[in-house]
Protein backbone atom coordinates (compact mmCIF):
# COMPACT_ATOMS: atom_id res chain seq x y z
CA UNK A 1 0.00 0.00 0.00
CA UNK A 2 1.13 3.52 -0.96
CA UNK A 3 2.52 5.26 2.22
CA UNK A 4 1.21 8.20 3.84
CA UNK A 5 1.58 11.53 3.87
CA UNK A 6 3.03 12.77 7.62
CA UNK A 7 1.33 16.16 9.00
CA UNK A 8 3.72 17.18 12.37
CA UNK A 9 1.67 19.32 14.65
CA UNK A 10 3.24 22.25 15.39
CA UNK A 11 1.16 21.81 18.97
CA UNK A 12 3.92 20.16 20.76
CA UNK A 13 6.95 22.18 19.07
CA UNK A 14 9.03 24.66 20.93
CA UNK A 15 6.48 27.93 21.17
CA UNK A 16 9.32 30.12 22.04
CA UNK A 17 11.38 29.34 18.56
CA UNK A 18 8.31 28.44 16.86
CA UNK A 19 10.21 29.74 13.32
CA UNK A 20 12.95 27.15 13.45
CA UNK A 21 10.78 24.61 14.86
CA UNK A 22 8.61 24.61 11.78
CA UNK A 23 11.67 24.95 9.42
CA UNK A 24 13.69 21.77 11.13
CA UNK A 25 10.52 19.84 10.65
CA UNK A 26 9.98 20.59 7.33
CA UNK A 27 13.68 19.89 6.53
CA UNK A 28 13.17 16.31 8.62
CA UNK A 29 10.52 15.50 5.77
CA UNK A 30 7.42 16.56 7.09
CA UNK A 31 4.96 16.30 4.04
CA UNK A 32 2.41 18.86 5.53
CA UNK A 33 2.72 21.77 8.42
CA UNK A 34 0.02 20.94 10.25
CA UNK A 35 -1.78 23.92 12.77
CA UNK A 36 -3.75 23.29 15.61
CA UNK A 37 -5.91 26.67 16.08
CA UNK A 38 -8.07 26.87 19.26
CA UNK A 39 -10.05 29.20 20.68
CA UNK A 40 -10.79 28.28 24.57
CA UNK A 41 -14.30 28.27 23.42
CA UNK A 42 -15.20 25.34 20.97
CA UNK A 43 -12.24 23.62 23.12
CA UNK A 44 -10.63 24.00 26.32
CA UNK A 45 -7.02 25.41 24.63
CA UNK A 46 -6.01 28.37 23.42
CA UNK A 47 -3.22 28.14 20.94
CA UNK A 48 -2.66 30.63 17.51
CA UNK A 49 -4.35 32.86 15.57
CA UNK A 50 -3.62 33.94 12.11
CA UNK A 51 -0.80 36.10 12.81
CA UNK A 52 1.33 33.73 14.34
CA UNK A 53 0.44 31.53 10.67
CA UNK A 54 1.36 34.81 8.64
CA UNK A 55 4.67 35.06 10.80
CA UNK A 56 5.80 31.23 10.00
CA UNK A 57 4.67 30.86 6.21
CA UNK A 58 8.15 32.10 5.46
CA UNK A 59 10.18 29.23 7.30
CA UNK A 60 8.30 26.45 4.76
CA UNK A 61 7.17 25.77 1.44
CA UNK A 62 5.34 23.00 2.60
CA UNK A 63 1.30 23.23 2.33
CA UNK A 64 0.00 24.64 6.21
CA UNK A 65 -2.89 22.16 7.13
CA UNK A 66 -4.71 24.49 9.02
CA UNK A 67 -7.23 22.99 11.90
CA UNK A 68 -9.35 25.37 12.94
CA UNK A 69 -11.19 24.29 16.59
CA UNK A 70 -12.92 27.81 16.83
CA UNK A 71 -16.41 28.70 16.94
CA UNK A 72 -18.12 30.32 14.95
CA UNK A 73 -15.74 29.65 12.57
CA UNK A 74 -16.97 31.66 9.46
CA UNK A 75 -15.67 34.97 10.58
CA UNK A 76 -12.20 34.11 10.45
CA UNK A 77 -11.75 32.03 7.40
CA UNK A 78 -10.31 34.75 4.99
CA UNK A 79 -7.64 35.94 7.77
CA UNK A 80 -6.11 32.31 7.85
CA UNK A 81 -6.43 32.37 4.45
CA UNK A 82 -4.50 35.43 3.94
CA UNK A 83 -2.03 34.33 6.40
CA UNK A 84 -0.96 31.96 3.95
CA UNK A 85 -3.12 28.41 5.27
CA UNK A 86 -3.50 25.94 2.12
CA UNK A 87 -5.95 23.41 3.76
CA UNK A 88 -8.60 25.05 5.86
CA UNK A 89 -10.46 22.87 8.24
CA UNK A 90 -13.14 23.23 10.67
CA UNK A 91 -15.93 21.10 12.36
CA UNK A 92 -19.16 21.16 11.14
CA UNK A 93 -20.52 21.69 14.81
CA UNK A 94 -18.87 24.99 14.31
CA UNK A 95 -20.99 27.00 12.38
CA UNK A 96 -24.00 27.18 11.06
CA UNK A 97 -23.91 26.66 7.78
CA UNK A 98 -21.19 23.96 6.89
CA UNK A 99 -22.03 24.00 2.82
CA UNK A 100 -21.86 27.66 3.17
CA UNK A 101 -18.40 27.73 5.10
CA UNK A 102 -16.88 24.72 2.51
CA UNK A 103 -17.35 27.17 -0.49
CA UNK A 104 -16.33 30.30 1.24
CA UNK A 105 -13.25 28.20 1.57
CA UNK A 106 -12.93 27.72 -1.74
CA UNK A 107 -13.84 30.64 -3.04
CA UNK A 108 -10.59 31.90 -1.65
CA UNK A 109 -8.82 29.42 -4.02
CA UNK A 110 -8.15 26.87 -0.45
CA UNK A 111 -8.58 23.52 0.02
CA UNK A 112 -11.38 22.55 2.41
CA UNK A 113 -11.66 19.68 5.15
CA UNK A 114 -14.40 18.96 7.18
CA UNK A 115 -13.58 17.11 10.96
CA UNK A 116 -15.31 14.60 12.72
CA UNK A 117 -14.90 14.63 16.25
CA UNK A 118 -15.17 10.99 18.22
CA UNK A 119 -19.01 11.40 18.71
CA UNK A 120 -19.83 13.12 15.51
CA UNK A 121 -21.82 11.10 13.22
CA UNK A 122 -21.10 11.12 9.55
CA UNK A 123 -24.53 11.77 8.16
CA UNK A 124 -22.68 15.41 8.28
CA UNK A 125 -20.89 13.81 4.94
CA UNK A 126 -24.14 13.12 2.98
CA UNK A 127 -24.50 16.21 1.19
CA UNK A 128 -20.76 17.74 1.46
CA UNK A 129 -18.86 15.17 -0.53
CA UNK A 130 -18.96 16.84 -4.19
CA UNK A 131 -17.13 19.77 -2.16
CA UNK A 132 -14.88 18.76 0.03
CA UNK A 133 -10.59 17.78 -0.61
CA UNK A 134 -10.27 16.17 2.89
CA UNK A 135 -11.88 14.69 5.38
CA UNK A 136 -10.35 14.51 9.09
CA UNK A 137 -10.64 11.92 11.69
CA UNK A 138 -10.12 12.77 15.85
CA UNK A 139 -8.64 9.76 17.00
CA UNK A 140 -8.89 12.00 20.34
CA UNK A 141 -11.19 14.83 21.71
CA UNK A 142 -9.86 17.89 20.18
CA UNK A 143 -7.95 20.37 22.73
CA UNK A 144 -4.83 18.98 23.67
CA UNK A 145 -1.46 17.04 22.03
CA UNK A 146 -0.66 13.31 23.55
CA UNK A 147 -3.62 11.60 24.57
CA UNK A 148 -4.40 8.17 23.82
CA UNK A 149 -5.89 7.26 20.24
CA UNK A 150 -9.29 6.16 20.47
CA UNK A 151 -9.78 2.89 18.72
CA UNK A 152 -13.41 3.17 18.09
CA UNK A 153 -12.52 5.74 15.67
CA UNK A 154 -11.11 2.85 13.08
CA UNK A 155 -14.48 1.67 12.18
CA UNK A 156 -15.39 5.54 11.25
CA UNK A 157 -11.96 5.90 9.47
CA UNK A 158 -13.14 2.10 7.52
CA UNK A 159 -16.81 3.89 6.52
CA UNK A 160 -15.09 7.09 5.09
CA UNK A 161 -12.67 5.64 3.05
CA UNK A 162 -15.47 3.77 1.63
CA UNK A 163 -17.29 6.59 0.96
CA UNK A 164 -14.69 8.21 -0.36
CA UNK A 165 -14.14 5.08 -3.00
CA UNK A 166 -17.51 5.20 -4.11
CA UNK A 167 -17.86 8.83 -4.74
CA UNK A 168 -15.14 8.93 -7.05
CA UNK A 169 -13.46 11.71 -6.00
CA UNK A 170 -9.93 12.67 -4.59
CA UNK A 171 -10.37 13.55 -1.26
CA UNK A 172 -7.78 12.69 0.84
CA UNK A 173 -8.57 11.03 4.51
CA UNK A 174 -6.88 12.63 7.60
CA UNK A 175 -6.15 11.27 11.13
CA UNK A 176 -5.53 13.34 14.11
CA UNK A 177 -4.46 12.06 17.59
CA UNK A 178 -2.63 9.88 19.26
CA UNK A 179 -0.61 8.87 16.06
CA UNK A 180 2.92 7.35 17.18
CA UNK A 181 4.18 3.94 15.97
CA UNK A 182 1.56 1.44 16.85
CA UNK A 183 -1.44 3.45 16.04
CA UNK A 184 -0.52 4.58 12.85
CA UNK A 185 -0.42 1.30 11.15
CA UNK A 186 -3.76 0.87 12.18
CA UNK A 187 -5.08 3.85 10.94
CA UNK A 188 -3.35 3.15 7.58
CA UNK A 189 -4.96 -0.36 6.91
CA UNK A 190 -8.18 1.21 8.12
CA UNK A 191 -8.21 3.57 5.05
CA UNK A 192 -6.15 6.84 6.41
CA UNK A 193 -4.03 8.83 3.49
CA UNK A 194 -2.64 11.56 6.56
CA UNK A 195 -1.52 11.42 9.29
CA UNK A 196 -1.37 14.12 11.93
CA UNK A 197 1.33 13.87 14.73
CA UNK A 198 2.31 16.28 17.73
CA UNK A 199 4.31 14.17 20.14
CA UNK A 200 5.80 11.44 18.00
CA UNK A 201 7.00 13.91 15.63
CA UNK A 202 9.01 16.51 17.89
CA UNK A 203 9.76 14.53 20.51
CA UNK A 204 13.68 14.15 21.41
CA UNK A 205 14.06 17.51 19.70
CA UNK A 206 15.43 18.42 16.22
CA UNK A 207 17.95 15.93 15.92
CA UNK A 208 15.35 13.33 16.24
CA UNK A 209 12.96 14.64 13.77
CA UNK A 210 14.14 12.97 10.78
CA UNK A 211 14.12 9.64 12.42
CA UNK A 212 10.83 10.49 13.97
CA UNK A 213 9.08 10.87 10.72
CA UNK A 214 10.85 8.22 8.97
CA UNK A 215 9.32 5.83 11.47
CA UNK A 216 5.81 7.20 11.10
CA UNK A 217 5.85 6.73 7.57
CA UNK A 218 7.20 3.07 7.45
CA UNK A 219 5.39 1.68 10.54
C1 LIG B 1 -5.69 17.91 19.11
C2 LIG B 1 -4.96 18.40 17.87
C3 LIG B 1 -3.94 17.44 17.38
C4 LIG B 1 -2.83 17.18 18.35
C5 LIG B 1 -2.14 15.91 18.00
O1 LIG B 1 -6.72 18.79 19.41
O2 LIG B 1 -5.89 18.61 16.83
O3 LIG B 1 -3.43 17.87 16.13
O4 LIG B 1 -1.90 18.21 18.38
O5 LIG B 1 -1.17 15.67 18.97
P1 LIG B 1 -0.66 14.19 19.30
O6 LIG B 1 -0.08 13.64 18.04
O7 LIG B 1 0.34 14.43 20.37
O8 LIG B 1 -1.87 13.41 19.75
ZN1 LIG C 1 -5.16 18.99 14.71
Amino acid sequence: SKLPLIAPSILSADFAHLGDEVAAIDQAGADWIHIDVMDGHFVPNITIGPMVVKALRPYSQKPFDVHLMIAPVDQYIEAFSEAGADIISFHPEAGAHPHRTIQHIKSLGKKAGLVFNPATPLSWLDYLMDDLDLIMVMSVNPGFGGQKFIKTQLEKIKDIRQRITASGRDIRLEVDGGIDATTAPLAVEAGADVLVAGTASFKGGATCYTDNIRILRKS
